[in-house]
């Protein structure tokens, strides 16, 4: 079972789906380019932006209130943008895609 994340310019890396755990946590054990998770997953600091595959989108919901304020001040904001902090892995996660805006590359 995998989660897959995509960088803006298109290249795919791959991390187990640790269930249990918040999706900034798997990027980042696993070393994820883009994902840095400055703040510790308090919804704070924004550098764990990912944009939900549309695919993905109504699997994974939508974000909660604390999350939507950081949101709204992030740029490059889509509709389907997420924490990924604040996205607790689950089983039926498996094969999910989030792409990676730009900037954090
Ligand atoms: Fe800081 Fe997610 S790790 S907002």
């Amino acid at each position: 079972a995998a989660v897959n994340f995509v960088s803006h310019d298109g290249e795919k890396h791959e991390a187990p789906l640790e269930e249990g755990q918040s999706l900034m946590q798997v990027a980042v054990d696993n070393g994820i380019p883009g994902i840095d998770g400055d703040c510790g997953g308090e919804a704070a600091c924004g550098t764990c932006h990912v944009v939900v595959d549309e695919q993905w989108a109504d699997t994974v919901g939508g974000s909660g209130p604390v999350e939507e304020e950081m949101l709204s001040m992030t740029p490059e904001r889509q509709p389907t943008s997420r924490l990924s902090c604040q996205m607790n892995v689950t089983d039926g996660w498996d094969g999910l895609t989030v792409h990676l805006p730009e900037f954090q590359m």
